[in-house]
């Protein structure tokens, strides 16, 4: 890569992450790196700045996190936190226990009339504090630039040597002004450009794909989601009809999702798209099945079976383009945590397609893969996308999950997500669905009696999809939506809305 980097050391921080996406989205190129990171890794990979994070630990532990400081000099270095501590902890200050852990909301009072500080004539003086232990005294060379009333070193710099440090965590929106802040040490005073955008993404990237696969071809599989669009698309603009474009139709895909992913590559992108209609096979495999984690084995098995039949035309691809981003790359290697279901889109690949991967999402958060997608041409509803599951509907049909099933699901749910959307409620939703129940309920229609399903309504707000809560819909909308799927979706005849919180629930009915 050619632009300038910022590497944002992990001490273990709750809010490292954000730091990177911070810088990013200010237009400068960032990567997390673990604590442990070889000193000459980073010597050499020469970082145009560092980010020291905050973390758990306290510097005056015995093998507390800590990095080799020579390999900083001459490098901008802001101290989070504990990053701050650790600075005054490794170059001559004093930290110390704070009687009670600091949480919450704190005034920043600048102590230095310097108007070049980094906390100089903020907009704003709120400050987020999270903290157990504080710099008492910043070692030789450093200014004390602001206190609060309980932390007198609540930010120090030595300017000559281009090391700043904080108390408080400017990366948070509970800091309002903590953008003002990371500018001025990116900008002011790293002297760094604004030069990582959507566009200079694409252009490296479409470089990147052209050397590594000289005149070979890529299997790129198409969900419709939006990662694998948006990869689909940067392959497609990098190497035009060598990215083998494939889209399993299993039939379980929401309203229109399946017709769009065919006008989009084929109509808009002119790319070389595979379309293998498995509709038929999917729902013989899944017939009489409702067990949840049964349905996901046939799922996986059923895509791979496709593959397989698909073997010879598919073969002559020398690479396979996966999807993952940057948040799999940083979380990768940490231990997993308790298997509640099965997440799996394929299961165990044939030997064949064991090709060399290429991931050219690798290094993109959600929102970036996003903006590029925008910038590659994407439909707008593509792109913004909510997160579906690889099993499709059928982990959001409770008991057997047949054509006639799908078919209501698909009904009430572009119902419900269509209202959700005109009334501007979609936004800030992390998934909204309708699901379809395994009972039967008696109700009266046109002074009929009925026996039909009830559908079930679910949205939820979410950071991260580990833990969710249901969104606080008005009820007159509710009301409207579910009248609304009642007189127009065939066979359904109840309408439920979902308030379960993750945990104890999931998100998807199963
Ligand atoms: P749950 O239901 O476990 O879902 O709260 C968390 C997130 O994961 C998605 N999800 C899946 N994604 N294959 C996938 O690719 C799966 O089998 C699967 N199950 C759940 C779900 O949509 C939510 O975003």
């Amino acid at each position: 890569m050619t632009h300038q980097t910022v590497y944002v050391v992990d001490f273990g921080g709750q809010y490292t992450q954000l730091i990177v996406r911070r810088v990013r989205e200010m237009g400068v190129y960032s990567e997390m790196i673990p604590w442990t990171t070889a000193a000459e890794k980073i010597q050499n990979s020469k970082p145009s700045a560092v980010i020291l994070s905050g973390g758990p630990k306290s510097v005056l532990e015995e093998g507390a996190p800590t990095i080799d400081f020579s390999v900083l000099e001459g490098i901008p270095v802001l101290g989070i936190c504990y990053g701050q501590q650790l600075m005054a902890h490794r170059l001559g200050g004093k930290v110390e226990k704070v009687a009670n852990k600091e949480y919450g909301h704190r005034t920043l009072v600048p102590t230095d009339s310097d108007s070049g500080t980094l906390v100089a004539s903020l907009a704003d003086h709120q400050v987020w504090m999270s903290h157990g232990d504080q710099v008492l005294s910043a070692p030789a060379g450093f200014v004390v630039t602001a206190s609060t009333d309980t932390c007198p070193i609540a930010a120090f710099e030595d300017r000559a040597h281009h090391r700043f440090g904080v108390q408080f965590h400017p990366e948070v929106t509970h800091t309002p002004d903590g953008k003002t802040i990371l500018k001025r040490f990116l900008f002011d005073h790293a002297k760094l450009r604004a030069d990582w955008t959507s566009e200079s993404f694409i252009d490296e990237q479409v470089e990147l794909i052209r050397s590594v696969v000289g005149e070979g071809k890529v299997l790129c599989a198409v969900s419709g989601g939006v990662d694998s669009s948006v990869m689909a698309a940067l392959l497609i603009k990098a190497i035009g009809e060598r990215a083998v474009c494939v889209f399993v139709d299993h039939g379980l895909l929401r309203k229109g999702e399946a017709d769009q992913v065919k006008d989009t590559f084929i109509g808009h992108f002119h790319a070389n798209l595979k379309v293998f209609d498995a509709r038929d096979q999917f729902f013989s495999a899944l017939a009489g099945v409702s067990e949840p984690e049964r349905k996901r084995k046939i799922i996986g098995e059923n895509f791979v079976k496709v593959f397989e039949e698909h073997a010879t035309e598919l073969q002559e691809c020398d690479f396979l383009a996966q999807g993952t981003l940057y948040p799999d790359v940083i979380e990768s290697g940490s231990p997993t945590a308790a298997k509640i279901k099965t997440h799996h889109n394929v299961g165990g690949l044939p030997e064949w397609m064991k090709m060399k991967l290429i991931e050219p999402l690798r290094w993109l958060f959600k929102d970036e893969v996003r903006n590029v997608g925008r910038r590659l041409g994407l439909p707008e509803d593509m792109v913004d996308r909510e997160p579906f599951p690889g099993p499709g509907l059928a982990v959001r049909i409770i008991g057997e999950v047949t054509p006639e099933r799908v078919r209501m699901t698909q009904e009430a749910d572009w119902i419900f997500r269509s209202e959700l959307r005109a009334l501007g409620l979609n936004k800030g939703i992390w998934q909204s669905y309708a699901g379809l129940l395994d009972v039967k309920t008696v109700g009266v229609m046109g002074d009929e009696r009925t026996y039909e399903q009830p559908v079930v309504l679910r949205a939820v707000e979410s950071e991260d999809a580990m833990t969710a809560r249901a969104v606080n819909i008005p009820f007159e909308v509710l009301e409207k939506i579910a009248s609304k799927i009642v007189n127009e979706v065939h066979g359904v005849n109840r309408v439920f809305y979902d308030l379960t919180s993750k945990p104890p629930a999931t998100i998807e009915l199963e």
